[in-house]
C-alpha cells in the first residue's frame, strides 16, 4: 500500500499511489455496486466484441483486472473444453476457488509476468488507463497471446463528456478526470489511440466499437459516474476543480431521470497475434 507523493529530480511531485490504495478500494461500502454498474452497462457490448472475435470452446482465455469476474465467469461456461484464468490485485469480488475450469489468482499486471504464448484470447476491462506503464504493459500481454489469439481491450474515453453542453456536469466531470490522473495516474485519452497502439504492438485485424453511454436517473453509466462522483468529490472541491454547490449539482442531475447528457464512451479495440508462418 502507498499513498502520497514523492519529489522528482526536478522538485515536481511524483504520485506513488495506484488504483485500490484508497481511491477504488474494494474495502469501500460502495465499491461492488460501482463496479457492477459497470458490468450492467458494459457486459453486453463485451459479448458483442466477443462474438466479432469468435470465441471457440477450447480456448484458453486470461482476464486481466477482472472485477467482479462476470465476464470471466461467462466465458468459462462458453470455452468449456479450455479454461479461464482471471486475475486481479484484489480478489474481494470473484467467486472463491473450485473445481471449474475458471481459475482465479491475484496477479498485478504491471510487477508480474505469465507464461509467453499461453492464451488465445487475453480480455481487460477499464484497467490499462489506471496504470501508469500502460504502453509497457500492453507489449507484455500481447507476448502472452499465442500465435493467432486475439486480445480485446475496452478502456474508456472522455471525449463525449469534453464536448458536454451541461456546464456544472462538464466542470465536475473534468474534475473527476483531473484527480485521477494527478492522484493515481489515470488516462482517459489513451483509448483514442489505441487501435494505432494495439497495431504498434504488432496485432492484425484489428477491429473497433465505440459505445457512447447516457446518464441520467437510474441508468448503469450514471450510477457508475455518480459513485464515482461521491468517492472524489472531496478531491474534486478541495483541489479546486469545482465547487462544493456544483458537485452536489451534479449528483442531483445524475440520479435525476430528466437529465439527458452522455457518459464516458467506451472504445473497445480487437486484435490478433499472427500465425507462425
Ligand atoms: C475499473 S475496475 C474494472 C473491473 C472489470 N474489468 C470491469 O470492467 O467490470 C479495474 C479493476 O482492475 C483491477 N486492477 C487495478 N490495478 C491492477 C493491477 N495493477 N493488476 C491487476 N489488476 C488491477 C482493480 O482491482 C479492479 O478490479
Amino acid at each position: 500500500m502507498s499513498s502520497g507523493s514523492q519529489p522528482s529530480a526536478s522538485g515536481a511531485a511524483i504520485p506513488d499511489e495506484v488504483y485500490g490504495d484508497s481511491i477504488f478500494d474494494h474495502g469501500r461500502d460502495t465499491e461492488v455496486s460501482r463496479l457492477s454498474a459497470l458490468t450492467e452497462e458494459l457486459d453486453p457490448v463485451t459479448w458483442q466484441c466477443l462474438q466479432a472475435v469468435g470465441v471457440a470452446a477450447h480456448w484458453h482465455c486470461l482476464e486481466l483486472g477482472a472485477g467482479t469476474g462476470t465476464v470471466s465467469e461467462r466465458l468459462a461456461r462458453v470455452c468449456h473444453q479450455g479454461s479461464v484464468l482471471a486475475t486481479d490485485l484484489d480478489l474481494t469480488y470473484l467467486p472463491p476457488p473450485d473445481d471449474t475450469n475458471l481459475t482465479v489468482r491475484r496477479h498485478d499486471v504491471t510487477a508480474e509476468d505469465l507464461p509467453t504464448e499461453s492464451f488465445d484470447l487475453i480480455h481487460a476491462r477499464y484497467l490499462l488507463c489506471h496504470l501508469r506503464e500502460r504502453n509497457q504493459v500492453l507489449r507484455k500481454v500481447v507476448s502472452w497471446l499465442k500465435p493467432g489469439g486475439w486480445l480485446l481491450l475496452e478502456e474508456p474515453a472522455q471525449f463525449p463528456i469534453t464536448s458536454s453542453p451541461h456546464s456544472a456536469y462538464h466542470t465536475v466531470s473534468m474534475g473527476i478526470f483531473s484527480v485521477l490522473a494527478e492522484r493515481i495516474g489515470t488516462d482517459c485519452h489513451w483509448a483514442r489511440h489505441l487501435p494505432q497502439s494495439m497495431a504498434a504492438a504488432g496485432l492484425t485485424e484489428i477491429g473497433v466499437h465505440v459505445t457512447s453511454s447516457l446518464v441520467g436517473g437510474d441508468r448503469p453509466m450514471s450510477r457508475f459516474w455518480r459513485l464515482t462522483l461521491e468517492q472524489l468529490a472531496p478531491h474534486i472541491v478541495d483541489g479546486g476543480h469545482a465547487t462544493a454547490a456544483q458537485v452536489r449539482e451534479v449528483a442531483t442531475q445524475l440520479a435525476d431521470a430528466g437529465f439527458h447528457d452522455l457518459g464516458m464512451a467506451t472504445v473497445s479495440v480487437w486484435g490478433r497475434k499472427e500465425e507462425m508462418p
